[in-house]
């Protein structure tokens, strides 16, 4: 789309805290569904590329973070950051919307 918003997937298939990879603007990335919160950040991690989806979410309380599976990097939901190494670099991190019953991720710039 012309605005940089990308349709992902519809939000009835997403469960709460089920990581759903999506590809959006040529990235892989995952979204995650917490109640009414939705959280976009890409798949792959900084530190040797683990698939994140796979990884543990804390979606209780503050910070919302997601912990790599391989070698326990954490990096934050809401906005791709590193919480706590081996990652040295955050992740991509997407804005999310829902536009008719469909998830809309967007690259954030
Ligand atoms: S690949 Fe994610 S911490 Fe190493």
């Amino acid at each position: 789309m012309a605005d940089g918003w990308e349709r992902a997937v519809p939000l009835e298939e997403l469960e709460d805290a089920r990581p759903r990879r999506v590809e959006a603007g040529g990235t892989d990335a995952f979204v995650v569904r917490n109640g009414e919160a939705l959280y976009a950040i890409g798949l792959r991690c900084t530190h040797q590329g683990a698939a994140l989806d796979r990884g543990v979410l804390h979606l209780a309380g503050s910070p919302v973070t997601l912990t790599c599976p391989a070698h326990g990097s954490m990096f934050d939901l809401t906005d791709g950051r590193v919480r706590r190494g081996p990652a040295m670099h955050p992740v991509p991190a997407f804005d999310v919307r829902v536009v008719d019953g469909i998830v809309e991720i967007r690259p954030r710039t």
